[in-house]
């Protein structure tokens, strides 16, 4: 399957599965591969070679090198970098430096030959040798000789010059680990926008020197001191990656109004949020004062954030400040202002030129689209692709998010069936097109901690990373989950903790190390879908709320899950393959006494207990699947009414229970279904998303 795709590589790449065992474990997939045979080994003595005249290729080699050795085990003393006529392994050229602020639209591409006795990595900027060096550390591997790499040539370019992540500092404050880890990622999957949403009205988390009581009264005390955004910024750039922060406004600002009341549009006190959702409190518009407060704070940030782009939110103002204030009202119709939207208009339009005054390029959701706003704003577009399509059409840029939200956990196939081009925007004309500059994937910190928020972000990500920067036609489900798999696991030496963490929370629930029983039921769990987490709870979630149950641990999409439905699904479209019965019996044996096996736990852990009626669903679903092979075996059909009572059974197994999901309910439909003769069916998700 995987290579069918590649049609024209399938000789050379029969070449390298020969030799190079797994398949080639890139994500993104370059442009173009041409693999060799043989390889270079990276041992203790393994050196680097500069060759070009930007002085930061030392401290990108030294990233690399470190990265390296994270990957390989290797000490600080071996893997060393030379200059000049030194010989070494790795031969690097950078044609000409990257920009220092980076910019949009920059070379990233590079060319990268490897041979048994030596690689070269070219760019034409420095930013392309990053993003091969990154290549180069996913083809290391392991081999009966110690660590090497495939021999190789690879040319490679992104589709899109905006491939970013979105990061909600707000909802949750995450630390600065939290963001260094993942720019770390970010990096090894090339993206290159770290979108940092940096206030709402759960939290302002950074601070102003101007307006100190934005994050004295509005963050709990968790904001990112401007020396800390410094080191950001610095970081990320060091990964080529930039950095544009977002101050929503004016609605999502309730953090604001709490040390700075006179910018609301009604009356204070106000408290920072702490529930979910749309916010009434929004900024008063026909103020001045209000411009004048945004003019020395956006003065302020624009020099904290030296990239291009600036983004201000806009989105979600639900009006009712506005409809409530009789002077807003009386604004408005002096005016001509017919709506809230011409309102939110005059707003956005006051903003951009003040945006516009210190040098910035305006960024806001699509809701800033609105008549008269100035052409160079780039539109982020989060309603649908629709309104891409929209923006593009009238002349404007912008980036997709829609179908990136990683906080719907939906799985990794639904984002990476997601494209920038397909939809609405597909029948732009070309220079319509080119208004789009990519996307940009969004982790909305509602329901995530420190702890967790890596693991709704990877590996997911790496997929939609892949969808940004290769060709379209890369769209081989199966082989962007087996790509996936062995990324996942890379990402360990990275630095993120999604695989990591599972198993620490697992033992913190179980309050045990014996998790063997309670991994093999979460290994089968995800959280509800879309929304219907808030949707479903009795005592509705807060920033407060502990994220430690289970429905925080488990994955977004269960891999085990979509290998035993994989399994299922090729044993009931026939021929059945030798081995296939005896594997679903194995796993349905070892499923069947999960109940059994998880009651120590659940006796002396409520986080455990909670998730009790989902084992014994899975308990006795196991039994009835393995009572359907019997069947089948047999040769019998089952008896009259069976298979109504094992499919009301599996029903009411797949209903939410403690907000999460049990996802082998619809395999296990299906074997029920063919030992009863009767058409095989998919059992649609409970709760699914909107998308
Ligand atoms: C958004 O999700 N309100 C941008």
């Amino acid at each position: 399957m995987f290579f069918a795709v590649f049609g024209i590589l399938l000789l050379a790449s029969q070449v390298i599965a020969e030799t190079h065992s797994p398949a080639l474990n890139l994500m993104p997939w370059p442009a173009s591969i041409k693999p060799a045979t043989g390889s270079l080994p990276i041992d203790p003595t393994f050196t680097v070679v500069l060759k070009g005249s930007d002085p930061r290729l030392q401290s990108v080699a030294e990233i690399f090198l470190n990265d390296l050795r994270r990957h390989t085990g290797m000490l600080a003393t071996n893997l060393q970098v030379a200059t000049g006529s030194q010989a070494g392994q790795l031969e690097i050229q950078s044609n000409a430096a990257s920009k220092n602020p980076q910019q949009l639209g920059e070379d990233e591409s590079y060319t990268l030959t490897v041979t048994p006795v030596k690689a070269e990595l070219t760019a034409p900027t420095t930013l392309g040798v990053m993003r091969g060096l990154q290549t180069f550390l996913q083809l290391v591997e392991v081999s009966p000789q110690g660590f090497v790499v495939p021999a190789i040539t690879i040319d490679d370019k992104p589709r899109f010059e905006w491939r970013g992540l979105m990061i909600d500092s707000s909802r949750h404050f995450m630390p600065v680990d939290v963001i260094e880890r993942n720019l770390d990622a970010m990096a090894a999957v090339k993206l290159n926008v770290f979108h940092w949403h940096l206030s709402d009205n759960q939290g302002f988390r950074v601070e102003s020197k101007k307006f100190p009581k934005l994050q004295e009264m509005g963050s709990d005390g968790l904001y990112y001191t401007q020396e800390q955004v410094r080191d950001i910024i610095a970081y990320a750039h060091e990964r080529g990656i930039r950095v544009v922060p977002e101050f929503d406004m004016p609605g999502h600002s309730t953090s604001w109004l709490v040390g700075y009341p006179d910018l609301a549009s009604n009356p204070g006190p106000y408290s920072i949020g702490r529930e979910f959702g749309v916010f009434d409190p929004a900024m008063d518009p026909t103020r001045d004062s209000t411009y004048k407060f945004l003019d020395k704070f956006i003065g302020e940030m624009a020099k904290l954030f030296p990239d291009q782009f600036f983004h201000i939110g806009g989105d979600e103002v639900n009006g009712k400040a506005w409809d409530s204030n009789p002077k807003i009202q009386e604004f408005m119709h002096a005016h001509g202002m017919k709506s809230n939207n011409d309102l939110q208009a005059y707003f956005t339009r006051r903003v951009q030129k003040i945006v516009a005054k210190y040098g910035k390029t305006m960024e806001g959701w699509d809701e800033i689209l609105l008549p008269e706003i100035p052409k160079d704003v780039v539109i982020q577009s989060w309603r649908g692709q629709k309104s891409l399509a929209d923006a593009a059409h009238q002349g404007y840029r912008g980036i997709l998010s829609s179908g990136y939200y990683l906080d719907l956990i939906n799985p990794t196939s639904a984002h990476y069936a997601v494209d920038p081009f397909t939809g609405p925007t597909a029948s732009l004309s070309d220079a319509d097109k080119q208004k789009i500059l990519g996307g940009e994937a969004c982790m909305w910190a509602e329901y995530v901690s420190p702890e967790n928020v890596d693991s709704r972000i990877w590996p997911r990500m790496a997929a939609i990373a892949e969808r940004l920067w290769s060709p379209q036609n890369i769209t081989d489900i199966n082989s962007m989950y087996e790509r996936l798999s062995a990324v996942n696991t890379w990402l360990d030496a990275v630095g993120v903790t999604q695989n990591t963490q599972y198993n620490m929370m697992l033992r913190r629930m179980a309050g045990d190390d014996d998790i063997g029983a309670l991994r093999e039921l979460v290994d089968l769990l995800e959280p509800v879908k879309g929304y219907s987490r808030y949707q479903l709870a009795t005592t509705k979630p807060t920033s407060l709320t502990p994220m430690n149950r289970v429905v925080d641990t488990a994955r977004p999409e269960s891999i085990k899950a979509r290998e035993f439905a994989g399994l299922v699904n090729a044993f009931v479209a026939g021929p059945i393959k030798p081995g296939m019965e005896a594997e679903l019996r194995a796993q349905l044996t070892a499923w069947k006494s999960n109940a059994e096996n998880l009651q120590p736990l659940a006796a002396k852990s409520w986080f455990v207990q909670e998730v009790m009626p989902q084992s014994q669903n899975l308990s006795s679903l196991s039994a009835a699947a393995l009572q359907a092979l019997d069947y089948l075996d047999r040769g019998e059909k089952p008896p009259a009414g069976w298979e109504q009572q094992q499919l009301t059974l599996v029903q009411q197994a797949y209903q939410p229970k403690a907000q999460v999901l049990l996802m082998v309910c619809p395999a296990i439909q299906k074997l029920i279904q063919y030992s009863a003769g009767t058409q095989v069916t998919e059992l649609a998700i409970p709760q699914r998303a909107a998308e």
